[in-house]
Parts: C-alpha cells; structure tokens; sequence
C-alpha cells in the first residue's frame, strides 16, 4: 500500500478528497497536515478533525501546519465565497473532540520522510507552504519524499484567481517556486484537467439518496459549492479539483503527462502563474530556468474513470 500524508485545507473538495482517499484500499492514509488556503489554518485543522471523526478514523494523526506564507507578510486570501465561512458549506458543525498533536507539519513531514525514505507520497491540496519549509529544514527532504502530487497550476488554460494563476498557487507562490524546482518527484494535476472532472447536478442528487455515510454528509455540505460553480463558470456543476488529485495518486494511469521545468510568477498582475518549460528549446543565454530539474504536468484526464472512482468511494 501507497503511504501518504494529505496536506489539506479543508475546503468543500478537500473534504471530498480525504474521504474518497480513506476509502481507496490501494493507499494507507498515514496523517494530515494543515494549511491555510480556503479557510484560516486554526479552522483547517478543526475542520480536518471534524471529518476524521466523521469518518470514524481519530486513529489518524493531524498536524497543524503554518499560520502565514513562505515570505513572511504576504496578506492571506481565503474563500469563503466558494467553501462558507467554516469552510464546510456553513453547516456550523459542533467543534471536534480531538486535538491536533503537539508537532509542527514541517517536522512531521521532515521526520516521516526519514522515517519511510522513498515511500512516502505527499498529497498537497492548499498552499504549498508546508512542503517548502521541510524542503528548506531537511536538505534531503526532496530527495527522501517519494512524490509529491499536488492540485496547483493552471497549464496553458486561465487560472481561478486571475486570469493566469489558480488559487493553491497564488495562496504561497514562492513556496510553489521552491517546490517546483526542488528535484522532488512532483505531480502537479493543474486546471487544464481538473476542469474536465465535473460532478454534475444529477450526480449530487445520487448522493443525495445513498445511504453512504460519505455520500450523505457530503450532499449536505455542498450547496455554497454548487452556487459559487452556477454563477462563476455556468457549469452544470462543480469541478472535482481535490478529489481528481486523490485519484491522480491512487491510478496515476487516469491521467497523460508532460514533463519540463515549471516556475511561478511570484508578484505582479500575474502573481501565482505557472509557466512550463518544455526544455526541447535551448535558450541561447543562461536563464533563471536553465539546468532546473524537470516535473510531471498532468495534460489529459480519462475524466468519466476519475469521476465514477470518486462517486464510488
Ligand atoms: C483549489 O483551491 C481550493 O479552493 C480548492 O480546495 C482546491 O484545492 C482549486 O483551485
Ligand atoms: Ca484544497
């Protein structure tokens, strides 16, 4: 079994795709770490116990992960338009009976890569701010972590926030950078594909008569999410963003991918981008891109595969 630790911000999605991962039997959810992104980190972290207790697995560790961004003083952006103010679709859950352990995210991750070198996969679904940290405390980090596959990027498609960068991205854009070019095995499931992977509105209304404890707690939570989808993109439904990622770490072989050297626009009216490098063209001077490791980029989704996997779990 896969291990992985899901760095999470939930989030609508997020608590879709921590769901659908406990119940893959081809990984082993091993803890979740916290960041901000949809919601302020303190609320991540209580909404990521709420679900574990949900889901009947407090056997699982949380750690809360970082208050503020890789470059200290960049003003936090939170989307509460998209998730609700809990971030759990304004349901005002009672507060969870666990507590985070006491540890930060970046020594956890730090200390289980070392723990399980090469073994184990990290599934970043907020603000890569976490990662970058462990990657700058453990020089090896990159090295000993045996993938990380995250939801962030919009490749040679627009982006959620401004018209060149998605949310996950933009949240911490010089913790992307150095994540993207750490020499890591990274996986980065961007837009360009999660934007194919759409729950419609007949499929909400199969969660709303299963008799599935996921099924049903997820129909609740999901209204605010639909709204924002009807009136933002004129989809008949919601894009699967966190659940795609799941997937992507769960049977990789749903997705094509493209590799070459990815770096992100860190300020400016195009703060957050992700521009790709496909590195067959050889510039004539040395770049800041020049001799940077390579990533995977998801470019197609076997879309109605992923969707049904998620349904079904
Ligand atoms: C990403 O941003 C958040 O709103 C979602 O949870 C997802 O991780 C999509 O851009
Ligand atoms: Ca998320």
């Amino acid at each position: 079994k896969k291990k992985i630790i899901i760095d999470t911000d939930p989030g609508i999605d997020d608590a879709m795709a921590i769901f659908v991962a406990l119940n893959s039997p081809e990984v082993e959810v091993i803890g979740l770490t916290t960041i901000f992104g949809n919601v302020y980190t303190t609320l991540a972290t209580r909404n990521t116990l709420h679900l574990l207790e949900i889901a009947g697995r407090t056997d699982i560790p949380v750690v809360e992960g970082s208050h503020i961004t890789y470059t200290k003083g960049t003003k936090l952006r939170v989307a509460d338009f998209v998730h609700g103010t809990d971030g759990l679709g304004n349901q005002n859950f009672p507060p969870p009976l666990g507590k985070a352990i006491e540890k930060s995210a970046v020594n956890y991750l730090v200390e289980q890569a070392n723990q399980y070198p090469g073994e184990v996969t990290v599934v970043a679904l907020g603000p890569l701010t976490n990662i970058a940290l462990a990657i700058e405390q453990d020089p090896d980090f990159a090295k000993k972590i045996g993938q990380i596959v995250l939801l962030g990027g919009a490749f040679f498609v627009n982006g959620n926030v401004n018209p060149a960068s998605e949310a996950n991205i933009f949240g911490d854009p010089d913790a992307a950078d150095i994540v993207f070019t750490s020499g890591a095995d990274v996986l980065a499931i961007g837009l360009n594909v999660t934007h194919q992977v759409i729950m419609s509105d007949d499929d909400r209304d199969k969660l709303v008569q299963s008799n599935g404890k996921f099924a049903q707690y997820i129909s609740k939570i999901l209204d605010i999410y639909y709204s924002y989808h009807h009136e933002s993109y004129n989809t008949k439904g919601v894009y699967l963003h966190d659940p795609a990622t799941i997937i992507a770490a769960v049977d990789p072989s749903l997705f094509t991918y493209t590799e070459g050297v990815v770096r992100v626009q860190t300020s400016g009216i195009t703060r957050g981008a992700t521009v790709f490098y496909n590195t067959v063209k050889r510039f004539m001077e040395e770049t800041e891109w020049s001799g940077k490791p390579t990533v995977k980029v998801a470019v197609t989704v076997d879309a109605p595969a992923v969707l049904k996997l998620v349904m079904d779990r």
